[in-house]
């Protein structure tokens, strides 16, 4: 039997009784998307160690050798980008608790059966392997400052992660949507990149990172594809809602202990690289606002026909911004990251 949520929601989780309804009357949706995400007995799941020299065999000295040789024709600007995009997978504890403090769709026990709970424990378990994988290659590598890393790992997590939705779940999705596609494109471009160095194995590694993230995507564009459907004015005004507030990047608490711009100096690096731009962030607006059909949604109240408009011209106006941000980018002079003995790039 599916338990009443809106009376066993703690009550720090804000959100309207009505949205606590939706989020309940939508789980068998939510259910139905569960298989997206990959669990340990199934035939096509990878684990981080498919990438990695095995030490428990023979022979492991030349895979070792190996690695090490492809990784010495990795461009300082890729190994930061890889460093960056690490470290933000590495904070994951921040995400799993951002996941709990969605209204309604939160873990109530730990080990909660609901749909909601079932799908955020089985996608922190494949974001779980991203930060691994990722954390042992670049030690491998001999070409990072480890320690610097995981000082800027343990800040992050200390410093922690709000992405402003005052628990609102529809808020929460909207958001998870954004981000899981930022991270898909941000993995893909770095597997571009490690391709062009001739780095095959790096290139299958943040390709099949890059693919678990499309699936995240998918799952939660379509708790949202749901939630238009049940609640239009309430979706349409949370999206609206969560762009005026603008996505937070999961990163952006990130410190070393040496440079106080360290989160704004890794996203001139990854925009100068071609990883991650802001004409990414106005590229993701335009696609929410055709998966959602923001354009033709219709019998809107007055409050959220506002947000609809305003969500309409959004993309416009940050393709706009992102032509300035391009020029400043181009006018930066290179920067030293710990992470790479205090080369500039
Ligand atoms: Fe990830
Ligand atoms: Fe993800």
């Amino acid at each position: 039997m599916i338990e009443n949520i809106a009376t066993t929601t703690p009550p720090y989780l804000s959100a309207p009784e009505e949205k606590l309804e939706v989020i309940e009357s939508i789980q068998d949706h939510i259910a139905d998307q569960l298989s997206l995400l990959s669990l340990p007995g199934d035939e096509k799941n990878w684990q981080p160690t498919d990438f990695l020299p095995d030490f428990a065999k023979d022979g492991w000295e030349k895979d070792l050798e190996e690695l090490r040789e492809s990784a010495r024709g990795l461009p300082d600007e890729t190994l930061v980008v890889l460093v960056g995009d690490m470290i933000t997978e590495e904070a994951l504890p921040n995400y799993s608790a951002a996941f709990n403090r969605f209204a309604g769709a939160n873990d109530k026990t730990g080990c909660d059966e609901s749909p909601y709970a079932r799908w955020g424990r089985a996608w922190v378990a494949e974001e779980n392997r991203h930060g691994d994988v990722l954390n042992k290659f670049m030690y491998l590598t001999g070409r990072v400052d480890m320690r610097s890393i995981e000082r800027t790992i343990q800040h992050l997590l200390v410093n922690g992660f709000d992405l402003q939705h005052d628990g609102d779940p529809y808020m929460g999705f909207v958001y998870t949507s954004f981000q899981e596609r930022a991270t898909k494109i941000s993995h893909s471009n770095v597997a571009k990149l490690s391709q062009k160095a001739g780095f095959k194995d790096l290139y299958k590694m943040c390709k099949l990172i890059s693919g678990d993230e499309a699936r995240h995507e998918e799952g939660y564009k379509r708790f949202m594809d749901k939630i238009f459907e049940v609640d239009p004015n309430g979706a349409v005004l949370a999206f609206e809602a969560m762009m005026r507030t603008t996505i937070t990047m999961p990163a952006q608490q990130m410190l070393d202990d040496r440079d106080p711009d360290l989160f704004e100096h890794f996203e001139i690096v990854a925009q100068k690289a071609g990883v991650y731009s802001a004409h990414d962030y106005a590229d993701i607006i335009d696609h929410l606002i055709k998966r959602w059909k923001l354009e033709t949604i219709t019998g809107l109240n007055s409050e959220a026909s506002e947000g609809q408009e305003y969500l309409c011209k959004l993309s416009a106006r940050y393709r706009k911004l992102a032509g300035r941000i391009d020029k400043k980018v181009r006018d930066y002079r290179p920067i030293p990251f710990s992470w790479i003995f205090d080369r500039a790039v």
